[in-house]
């Protein structure tokens, strides 16, 4: 298979343009064993709302594995494989007990960490309980969230909190997951292209974003200590407004608040909302994550609009939203060959650059050096939105430009050097 499509440069060349080139496997293939798999099971993911774990168990899937979450009657959680190790019968028909979850088949109990607690059925000496486990994966449920470690046991990292988690003056709320039917890489492709705001988020109709946003933002993009940041940087005569996106790796991106118009902006709003994008498999990707809002002001509610299927198809023809976009890039899986990247991609590039990289040095044994995996003190990240005051414009627009990226970069560079912790 062609690793790129031919560059077509005449009228009605389709016929020139029809062998499809293969995915990049590399960074898009999650199942176990798979480089990129691995390198996600290196960090604490979310896997499901803490209340949604009720009554009943919860059948998820997650990086290409068939497990069940539940919350026994001790308030303990556990997230196993989902067949029975006895003849694999489904948990998700389990019966939850005070401690753990008992197979509705023969009723072997299984504690959350995998112990097999009882074996009814067995003889009284059976000694087959006291050898085997079963398979469970280390939870750890954070402000509503459900996370789980699946990478290898001896590399289990302490549960990393950002600073953007505890924020004064801040409430943190989970929000409810959506689920896209795409490969998870084109999802959080999506975090690090302020591009589409200027078109997809202010087409007629749409809503979330303001009337700030069709003007072209000045757009550059910079490496953080735990990823990197886009800059979407606009002037309002003397002000200069400076809007920064993290992107964190592997999988999380935070953006600032959207909603707001530029003239009322005048203090420094750290991120409303802190996303994973969680890949369930190779062409389903779960969003999930934190809303974020001041004290006193009402956080957000739903999950905004395009950013799920539920809408009627000619709706979502006349008015798509992120969704559209993202699920329909290829089928489900990008083909990069098929890709035309221009200078809005510069942060596409890097992103992928950057993911490849961790890919590689997991593959190669080595250690990710990653601020997540580091046990201990807050993760500090960069997402924040501010105007710059007494910012007046360049003599030409070109020069203006350039002042304004400048500008920009100052604040993100003095950002990652004095933290905005407490923003
Ligand atoms: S299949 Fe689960 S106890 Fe027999
Ligand atoms: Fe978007």
């Amino acid at each position: 298979m062609a690793e790129r499509a031919p560059f077509l440069n005449t009228a009605y060349s389709a016929y020139h343009h029809r062998e499809r080139p293969a995915e990049d496997e590399e960074l898009t293939r999650v199942g176990p064993g798979t480089p990129c798999g691995e390198y996600l099971r290196r960090f604490w993911q979310p896997i499901v709302l803490g209340g949604e774990l009720g009554e009943l168990p919860r059948r998820l899937r997650i990086l290409g594995e068939d497990l069940v979450a539940f919350r026994d009657k001790s308030g303990a959680i556990g997230l196993l494989e989902l067949h029975c190790p006895h003849r694999g019968t489904s948990l998700e028909f389990g019966l939850i007990a005070d401690k753990g979850i008992r197979c509705c088949y023969h009723g072997w109990l299984f504690d959350t960490d995998g112990t097999i607690l009882e074996t009814p059925g067995e003889p009284a000496d059976s000694t087959l309980k006291d050898r085997l486990f079963h398979g469970a994966y280390p939870v750890h449920e954070y402000a509503g969230l459900v996370f789980a470690y699946m990478g290898p046991p001896d590399r289990t990292p302490a549960f990393p909190v950002l600073d953007t988690y505890d924020l004064p003056g801040h409430r943190l709320t989970a929000r409810s997951p959506t689920l896209w039917e795409c490969n998870w890489l084109q999802v959080k492709e999506n975090s690090m292209d302020p591009a589409h705001l200027a078109f997809l988020h202010t087409l007629p109709g749409s809503e979330g974003f303001t009337d700030d946003f069709k003007e072209l933002g000045e757009w550059d993009w910079m490496e953080t200590p735990v990823g990197m940041v886009y800059i979407d940087t606009r002037r309002q005569g003397d002000r200069v407004w400076v809007r920064v996106a993290d992107f964190i790796l592997p999988n999380i991106h935070q953006f600032p608040p959207n909603a707001d118009p530029m003239a009322q902006r005048n203090s420094i709003n750290r991120p409303q909302a802190t996303t994973w994008a969680v890949p369930l498999d190779d062409t389903h990707t779960m969003q999930i994550g934190y809303y974020r809002a001041p004290e006193g002001k009402e956080p957000r509610r739903g999950t905004g609009f395009g950013q799920d299927g539920s809408r009627p198809y000619q709706e979502r023809q006349r008015i798509p939203g992120d969704y559209d976009a993202q699920i329909s890039i290829h089928g489900g899986i990008a083909r990069h060959g098929l890709e035309h990247l221009a200078a809005t991609d510069r942060g596409i590039i890097m992103m992928r650059n950057m993911i490849r990289q961790g890919i590689r040095v997991v593959r190669n044994g080595e250690d990710l050096g990653h601020p997540m995996l580091r046990n201990g003190s807050p993760v500090p990240t960069y997402s924040h939105d501010r105007v710059v005051a007494g910012i007046a414009p360049a003599p030409t627009p070109e020069e203006d430009r350039q002042l304004l990226r400048e500008v920009a970069r100052n604040v993100v560079a003095e950002t990652v050097k004095t933290g905005l912790a407490t923003g």
